[in-house]
């Protein structure tokens, strides 16, 4: 049986006197501004949350850590922590110098004294840590698409936490919730990892997990990065503060946890055990497809659903937390009460709602019964998911120069003015490149920045319950990926592929582009000495051959109506 250490873990901070002063001296060292990830990591390795690790993993453990699980002095570590960066950075960096890292607003947070830089096999990493080289993944699709190509590795100074400006009550370090637990006298704690709400199932099962193990309950939700689709951390926490009066003061206790989920399933399971170590419990819940990413490419499972399990029960003395596993819990009729799933008497109506069907109701406005969740966390629910038909969203048309986009875009924004309710702005190529990228050029870095900066306002235009149409070329399939997860995060996208052909879109050459491209005079030119990937599951594809432009943008309107975005008269 796991013990309770109630003694402080150690910090990576230097004290307050020294921080003002290397603030000071770091002012003139290279920078690198950490993206939203950084910061999580960064946070998680200065106070004591990824004990042992002293900084950004080095090449050496790196690629044990990918290999084996372990770090080179053997001891176990699931995750590869790693600051990844852009080869430009990376050109001016060498082993030996220091680096300041720096928060989204250029508060300097750590010094990390570089000892290794390298070029990191990915596909390999993907393949060991999260079992395949598959894009469906969101770490996966991270690693390829998002991170830097370089990776830095050394220890980290650090000079200051991460400044949070919301629920600063709720977030606590390490040693603050080991002093906590001290305090309390509690000797035996279970944690409850979790990225949801929290629902009658969810307290059931922590109910039981606390009973089984005669333990305190400590309800542990990540609020860093979850996986992209996610409930956002605001809501839930007012959902999780709903909740916690439903469980004795006496017993329970909630603490917020700034950690950048990957979505790593048995690998992560291990690595959320450390970290509750490190946090001071001493038991952990490991429910069913614990850090799940959900469905590969081929439409399968990434991981067993039990699998994280296994892998926690294996390395369990080594994590140095006892794991309380539990099935899937339903919800038994006949006894108005929740089981695990193997538990359920024989011949009982068993009840339950995925996630996927909580969404479709939340979208829907349709009835979440009271069995299933308590109505303070409904209400909290539909605040911020209010049906469909009154949420923003985007359509993003995709196609090659001349395919039709923007007459089909312009159609459709008149046809949603005239049904009204909702403002409407169009981001059509041309327009944009006027007044957004008038800098830009055609190379595949312009490209891609044009993209992500349309992506980034249509995102914005959607989180405020607007309809954006974006109509650029959007040649390549990662960038339009980046901007379905930018948009995703606040409503829906429907990517609609205008798959005029190129030899079509040549014949009409309504601007004359496709003849210059031809002879030379422009280069790059989609289609003709540039590549366009079209895409493989669009919301909606229109082939334009033969098709009048009312037609199109009618498709379009039929497509909304069947996602829920318009309600028909
Ligand atoms: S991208 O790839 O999405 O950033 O392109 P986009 O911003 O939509 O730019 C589209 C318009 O720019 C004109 N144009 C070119 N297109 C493709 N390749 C090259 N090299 C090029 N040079 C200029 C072209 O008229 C595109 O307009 P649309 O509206 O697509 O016909």
């Amino acid at each position: 049986m796991t013990q309770m250490n109630h003694a402080p873990i150690a910090e990576l901070y230097v004290s307050p006197d020294s921080a003002q002063k290397l603030k000071l001296e770091a002012g003139t060292l290279p920078s690198w501004d950490l993206n939203a990830r950084q910061v999580c990591d960064l946070e998680l390795l200065m106070n004591g949350g990824f004990s042992p690790l002293k900084g950004f993993l080095g090449k050496n453990d790196y690629d044990s850590v990918v290999e084996t699980m372990r770090l080179t002095d053997g001891a176990l570590w699931p995750m590869p922590v790693t600051l990844d960066v852009s080869e430009k950075f990376a050109e001016g960096i060498e082993p030996g110098q220091d680096i300041a890292l720096r928060d989204q607003e250029g508060v300097i947070l750590a010094i990390l004294s570089v000892t290794d830089k390298w070029q990191p096999n990915k596909a390999l990493e993907a393949e060991k840590v999260y079992g395949a080289d598959d894009l469906a993944h969101p770490a996966v699709h991270y690693l390829h698409n998002v991170a830097g190509p370089v990776y830095l590795g050394g220890p980290i100074i650090g000079i200051q936490a991460p400044v949070h400006y919301d629920f600063k009550a709720r977030r606590d370090t390490p040693n603050e919730l080991r002093a906590r637990f001290r305090k309390l006298g509690w000797s035996k704690v279970v944690a409850f990892q979790t990225r949801n709400p929290l629902h009658r199932a969810h307290q059931e099962l922590t109910f039981r997990a606390a009973r089984e193990v005669q333990a305190n309950l400590l309800i542990h939700p990540v609020v860093g990065m979850t996986k992209p689709g996610d409930v956002d951390h605001f809501t839930r926490v007012r959902c999780y503060e709903a909740v916690l009066d439903k469980y004795p003061a006496a017993t329970t206790t909630m603490s917020l946890l700034n950690l950048a989920m990957r979505m790593g399933g048995p690998r992560e399971a291990v690595w959320h055990g450390i970290i509750r170590r490190n946090h001071g419990c001493t038991h952990m819940i490991v429910g069913r497809d614990h850090a799940g990413p959900g469905k590969n490419s081929q439409g399968k499972d990434f991981y067993d659903p039990y699998a994280a399990q296994e892998l926690f029960k294996q390395y369990e003395a080594d994590i140095g937390v006892t794991m309380v596993d539990f099935k899937h819990m339903v919800y038994v009729q006949e006894k108005a009460q929740y089981y695990p799933a193997n538990e359920v008497p024989e011949g009982s109506t068993v009840l339950d709602i995925s996630g996927t069907e909580l969404r479709r109701r939340l979208r829907e406005g349709l009835e979440i019964p009271e069995w299933f969740s308590f109505p303070e966390v409904v209400t909290e629910l539909r605040r911020t998911s209010p049906p469909r038909s009154k949420q923003g969203f985007t359509v993003f048309f995709t196609g090659l120069s001349g395919s039709g986009k923007s007459t089909i875009a312009n159609a459709l924004m008149v046809k949603l003015m005239e049904m009204g309710g909702r403002p409407v702005t169009l981001l059509d190529g041309d327009v944009v490149r006027k007044h957004l990228s008038s800098e830009l050029g055609f190379s595949k870095e312009h490209r891609d920045l044009n993209i992500k900066r349309i992506g980034y306002v249509a995102s914005e235009i959607t989180k405020n319950g607007g309809i954006a149409i974006c109509a650029p070329i959007a040649p390549y399939s990662a960038t339009r990926r980046i901007v379905r997860e930018m948009i995703e995060q606040y409503g829906a996208i429907i990517e609609v592929h205008v798959a005029t052909s190129v030899e079509e879109c040549e014949r009409r050459d309504r601007k004359g582009l496709y003849k210059l491209a031809r002879e030379g005079k422009i280069k790059e030119f989609t289609g003709i000495s540039d590549p366009y990937e079209a895409p493989e599951s669009p919301e909606l594809r229109l082939d334009t051959e033969g098709l009048d432009v009312d037609h199109c943008a009618h498709q379009v309107l039929l497509q909304l109506e069947s996602m829920g975005l318009i309600t028909g008269r």
